[in-house]
């Protein structure tokens, strides 16, 4: 549905956006993710034709240029802040984009809307302004929907019925690339992940192989840790010792259980360490140093 081929962003004479090509298939919910100040708006806003770029953008194998924004008609998008009229109410917002009545009123009530739908958007706050700018990006069945940080000022609640409604969007086929600065509101929704740092990507995976592939860590903590770390330093096994656990590779992990079996010390606790940019991004750009040295 979106294909964007060897994209670069100048901002002045400053590259924002270094050889970008990812695709989003129809049905499928591409995850934009990276750090603050990575890339991601400027990506989005430039798939909708509003920046200076060089490089190829089909949308439904139409092309998109500056200039043209043909392409874009079926294409629902929500970026930085929602464009919405503060004196009308939320639901005279929708009706100036709504082809169909009913789409909308069902968006309304899944989005849970109802209560203040009818008054001025001028009293909404973050999140009521967030999500009637969701439910105008989901308007009229649109074929590809893009979300810059949509869970920006949700609560929980709502956020559970935004993934809720991208997953029902996606199965009738709508494609969406969604971003976020955090990694863990996606992993429940996405099925491909791009990560950006510094305007280039970095990854392109599915999201099976990316956890895979983050979850290198595991934190591990047992009845005795200063016992634990001899066990571990006599097998030549790495870790790092922390205030009150240890650090280990995942592929140590059934190693690290049998030596702490045989030695009699009960395991407490074994999990893998929460993903985060920092040390996604440092253990990709280390392994990239080591294939270049390894050449
Ligand atoms: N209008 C602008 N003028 C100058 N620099 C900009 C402008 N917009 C974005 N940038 C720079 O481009 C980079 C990417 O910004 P952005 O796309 O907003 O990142 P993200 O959305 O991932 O946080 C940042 O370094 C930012 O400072
Ligand atoms: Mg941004």
């Amino acid at each position: 549905m979106l294909k964007v081929k060897d994209i670069d962003v100048f901002i002045g004479h400053k590259k924002i956006i270094k050889d970008v090509s990812f695709q989003v298939p129809a049905g499928a919910i591409v995850g934009l993710v990276g750090p603050n100040g990575a890339g991601k708006t400027t990506i989005m806003k430039t798939i909708l034709g509003l920046t200076k770029f060089k490089g190829n953008i089909l949308v439904a194998n139409q092309t998109v240029t500056e200039n043209n924004h043909l392409a874009l008609a079926n294409v629902g998008a929500l970026i930085e802040h929602p464009a919405i009229y503060p004196f009308l109410t939320g639901l005279q917002n929708l009706e100036l984009y709504a082809r169909d009545k009913g789409d909308m009123v069902q968006l309304t009530s899944t989005l849970e809307m109802d209560s203040y739908i009818n008054t001025k958007a001028k009293g909404y706050s973050l999140g009521m302004k967030q999500k009637l700018g969701i439910a105008i990006a989901l308007l009229n069945q649109p074929q590809l929907v893009i979300l810059d940080e949509p869970m920006n000022g949700l609560d929980i609640e709502a956020t559970i019925s935004v993934r809720k409604l991208i997953k029902h969007y996606a199965e009738q086929g709508t494609a969406f690339l969604i971003s976020s600065h955090v990694l863990s509101e996606l992993q429940k929704v996405m099925n491909q992940v791009v990560l950006i740092n510094a305007g280039k990507i970095i990854i392109n995976q599915s999201t099976a192989e990316f956890n895979r592939v983050s979850r290198q860590n595991y934190k591990v903590i047992t009845e005795d840790n200063p016992c634990a770390m001899q066990i571990l330093q006599k097998q030549k096994i790495s870790f790092t010792p922390k205030d009150d656990y240890l650090v280990v590779r995942q592929k140590d992990i059934f190693t690290i259980q049998d030596e702490l079996f045989k030695n009699r010390l009960h395991l407490q606790e074994m999990l893998p360490l929460e993903a985060n940019f920092e040390n996604i991004i440092v253990n990709i750009l280390d392994r990239e140093r080591g294939k270049n040295d390894a050449h």
